[in-house]
């Protein structure tokens, strides 16, 4: 998670977006699998689990929260395009997924976005 979170600090800056709540999102974004061992739909339980957690915390707004738990809840939808911060970090996603281990061929459904974002970023 700590990769997809630089991802999506990088990708905020660059789009104009909250760097801190890019970061906060893509912290989140995959615990529900982690906890549950399963990445069944994770990230729709993902953004329930954010939610209590963002409550305990108390360190967001209704607002930096709503838009967190809608990044986590959107962020296995890459052929679809969403908010601005739901986008941030489906291609943070993306970038890890694709640049940790480059010996792994891109994911069909993530080598459009894949594309997009080494035309953005000039890779
Ligand atoms: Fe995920």
């Amino acid at each position: 998670m700590y990769g997809v979170s630089l991802a999506a600090t990088l990708i905020a800056k660059k789009r104009g977006l909250d760097p801190e709540i890019a970061a906060m999102a893509a912290m989140l974004h995959d615990l529900y699998a982690y906890k549950a061992e399963s990445y069944d739909d994770h990230a729709h339980k993902g953004a329930d689990l954010a939610r209590e957690i963002l409550g305990e915390l108390k360190l967001t707004d209704e607002v930096e929260t709503d838009m967190i738990c809608s990044a986590i809840y959107h962020h296995d939808d890459k052929l679809v395009t969403d908010g601005p911060m739901d986008e941030a970090l489906k291609d943070a996603d993306v970038i890890d997924h694709c640049l940790k281990d480059e010996s792994k061929d891109v994911k069909e459904k993530e080598q459009a976005r894949f594309d997009n974002l080494c035309e953005e970023f000039g890779l």
